[in-house]
């Protein structure tokens, strides 16, 4: 099928207009925004309660409209939109790898917002959604990638969580094993993001970056994938796939990791902060068994890292409404917004202030304790390699793709990849 229908089924398929809420002020005093939810684990619920309270406060309606999960086809579906100039959507939510995809279409922040409540954010995340000179949307929460544990299970088997990777592959094979034999047929080692997606690229990015593999293209816009540390790092991954991870990896998300761990049939799992309150939930049967951190190093000399993420409120530059529209997104990322979304569901805030609200450090505390975490997250490699962001993306998890699913080996994978990305960049000029 055509890109262009593909992306017009996908745009039918998956615009949803959940609904419809009516504000207290007169018909003639009204606008009705229209606001796209994201759609993994309670997310929407929070964006749906948090834009119906808006609609309250001020008078206004709102459109709450439900878009695909993965990254990467919400963002084909809002190039789509935004590249016929509809005004169909008012306030759209940006991965932190996007603002320099979208910018020629983002109302100017910068020029909307009162810089004390700019102000109130992290200055990097401000920095990176900001596109010559424009703020280009207002930041929600933040992410970097995390490991979850069984504590119950490593305690039972006498094994410290693991600082290496190495360590990790070893531990996640005794307990899966020992757990088989004890009887449960359906647990394996680790579970993670393995599907052809934007979330392969985050894993295989901390794989690579915690060998010291670099960033895939580094600031300068040097393509470095082909090293041995980076290739060293996805043959790792790749020997877990049917020995310590089930072979549904290769089609997993964040949601299919989190059912897998959260039924209790995986002993470590890379997600991001979301996951934490689920796992934590009255009905979840690991509540009070998971332990949460840093993701481990690539080897004794390897570092901890974690890929940043997150995600940001941003207004159509085709929207009829935009006055409301930027209200709408000052709302949802005010800090009672964030406080709220940071005690149900686990967002860590942007606003540095709340890394020290007591409510939140009491019902989550690893939002606090891992805050060197999330501080030192490693970026993808979307600044340098601008509006060709996504290009290089798909062509990373495609190359590690293959990898894993053992069509291809790493050295030939790579060097292919390492090809692709110099073509696409005319030799690191982007
Ligand atoms: C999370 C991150 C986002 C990333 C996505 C990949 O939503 O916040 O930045 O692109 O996962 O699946």
């Amino acid at each position: 099928m055509p890109v262009g229908s593909r992306v017009a089924v996908l745009f039918s398929a998956a615009l949803v207009f959940a609904g419809t809420v009516l504000g207290a002020r007169s018909a003639a005093a009204q606008a009705t925004v229209s606001v796209a939810c994201g759609s993994v684990g309670a997310e929407f619920d929070l964006c749906k309660t948090g834009a119906e309270a808006w609609a309250k406060k001020t008078g206004n309606q709102i459109k709450v409209v439900s878009v695909p999960k993965d990254s990467n086809e919400q963002l084909a579906l809002f190039q789509q939109l935004l590249s016929q100039k509809s005004g169909e959507i008012d306030v759209i939510r940006i991965d932190v790898v996007w603002p320099g995809l979208l910018a020629q279409h983002l109302v100017d922040m910068g020029k909307e917002v009162p810089r004390d409540v700019i102000a109130q954010h992290f200055p990097a995340i401000i920095e990176a959604n900001t596109v010559s000179g424009h703020l280009v949307a207002l930041p929600a929460f933040t992410d970097a990638g995390l490991l979850y544990y069984r504590k119950d299970l490593l305690e039972k088997y006498g094994r410290k969580a693991p600082t290496t990777w190495q360590d990790l592959t070893e531990t996640a094979k005794i307990v899966q094993d020992g757990e088989r034999k004890a009887g449960n047929d359906k647990i394996y080692g680790i579970v993670f993001q393995g599907r052809a997606y934007e979330g392969l690229t985050c894993n295989a990015l901390e794989w690579v970056d915690s060998f010291g593999g670099g960033t895939i293209v580094d600031g300068q816009g040097k393509v470095t994938i082909n090293n041995p540390k980076a290739i060293a790092a996805i043959k790792l991954a790749a020997s877990w796939i049917k020995n310590i991870a089930p072979e549904g990896v290769l089609n997993y998300a964040e949601e299919e990791a989190r059912g897998a761990f959260q039924s209790g049939n995986a002993v470590f799992m890379r997600n991001w902060p979301y996951a934490w309150a689920l796992s934590q939930a009255p009905d979840s049967p690991v509540k009070g068994k998971v332990g949460v951190m840093a993701l481990p190093k690539g080897g004794a000399e390897g570092k901890n890292t974690g890929t940043l993420g997150g995600w940001q409120w941003a207004v159509s530059k085709y929207s009829k409404n935009a006055k409301a529209a930027v209200d709408l997104a000052m709302y949802l990322t005010s800090p009672e917004e964030e406080k709220r979304a940071a005690i149900e569901v686990s967002f860590n805030p942007t606003i540095p202030a709340l890394y020290k609200d007591k409510d939140i450090l009491a019902k989550n505390p690893f939002i606090g304790e891992l805050l060197s975490t999330f501080t030192n997250a490693v970026a993808r490699p979307s600044r340098a390699t601008k509006s060709k962001y996504n290009q290089v993306s798909s062509e990373f998890w495609n190359a590690v793709h293959e990898v894993l699913s053992g069509k291809s080996d790493a050295e030939a994978s790579i060097s292919k990849l390492e090809k692709n990305l110099n073509r696409i960049s005319r030799n690191g000029k982007w």
